[in-house]
């Protein structure tokens, strides 16, 4: 079929499903055009939670489907592709984070979006990398236990008086981008500013003209006066940087900021997804309540 035949066929069968699809900034363009709503985490946790629809299908990784199936038990969610996991979400389990939490008995434990609802649930709140800051500062105790990204809990340490205690476990495709690849990329666009996502590396984060979520860095490039923007985050986003913003132009800051489960994910399997209504996401209640609550928690903090 060719590409304008499936996407007319995606757009009918999504009328007819009464569904909306909603997509990650770094999913592929492609996948990105179709959608109803591209987002950070944040704001597709928001969408999720806004829509009237009855079927969402997520084009995304599991956790993000998770957190829709979580907020929204009246929804189906379907996810395109059930094997697109996110490496950094698989790097926190429920066992260990029980014997963590023995250890700090006086922290709050604070987990990033990018977690199983399992996880979720054991935590006290959730955060994303767009109210990271804010979600700590909120919490009475002096001492969080951040899972599971480590380098997000070192630019929280950077902007709190709290306590952190980090996780050992970080985003691959933001953790292969170097403090040499950008001094490489600015050497190369010396007028260019660079924006960074943080999840990257503390030592890439220190040469960063602005820190912020995927959606954030968007909002960023439109304000700014710069014509030119080194991208330090995972390579999708240029698509929505380039599209909000036709007339500046954007560099990756490197190759390797590429996550291959972001991009499992094209038509062909959005369509087959619409198609046969599969493969729908669901979350034992067990767990869904305790994740519900953990990221209900988040949504209520202000300045989110
Ligand atoms: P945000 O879009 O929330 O910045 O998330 C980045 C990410 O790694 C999602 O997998
Ligand atoms: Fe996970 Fe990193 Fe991929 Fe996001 S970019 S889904 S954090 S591995």
């Amino acid at each position: 079929m060719e590409q304008a035949e499936i996407i007319d066929r995606i757009n009918e069968l999504k009328a007819k499903r009464n569904a909306v699809i909603l997509a990650h900034y770094y999913s592929r363009p492609e996948v990105q055009d179709v959608a109803d709503f591209v987002g950070d985490s944040l704001g597709l946790s928001q969408e999720a939670v806004k829509q009237k629809a009855k079927v969402i299908v997520f084009c995304g990784v599991h956790f993000m489907g998770e957190s829709a199936a979580v907020l929204c038990p009246d929804k189906t969610v379907l996810m395109p592709e059930i094997d697109a996991s996110c490496p950094m979400a698989d790097m926190a389990d429920v066992g260990p984070l029980r014997e963590e939490k023995k250890k700090h008995p006086e922290a709050s434990v604070v987990c990033y979006v990018n977690s199983s609802a399992a996880v979720k649930a054991e935590s006290d709140i959730c955060c994303t990398s767009a109210n990271a800051v804010a979600v700590v500062n909120s919490l009475k105790a002096e001492e969080i236990l951040f899972v599971p990204d480590k380098n997000l809990a070192a630019y929280v340490a950077a902007h709190t008086e709290k306590k952190i205690i980090p996780w050992e476990g970080h985003c691959p495709s933001h953790h292969q981008i170097l403090k040499a690849d950008v001094l490489r990329m600015k050497a190369k666009y010396p007028k260019a500013k660079f924006i960074a996502h943080p999840e990257c590396r503390a030592e890439v984060l220190k040469l960063a003209d602005h820190v912020a979520s995927t959606k954030g860095m968007i909002v960023y490039a439109k304000k700014s006066e710069s014509q030119e923007f080194i991208v330090g985050t995972e390579c999708g986003v240029l698509h929505g940087l380039s599209k909000a913003n036709p007339e500046k132009k954007f560099y990756c800051v490197s190759g390797y900021a590429y996550c291959p489960s972001m991009k499992m994910v094209n038509l062909e399997k959005l369509l087959d997804s619409l198609e046969k209504m599969q493969t729908v996401l669901t979350v034992p209640e067990s767990v869904r309540v305790g994740a519900k609550r953990a990221l209900e928690r988040m949504l209520a903090v202000k300045g989110t």
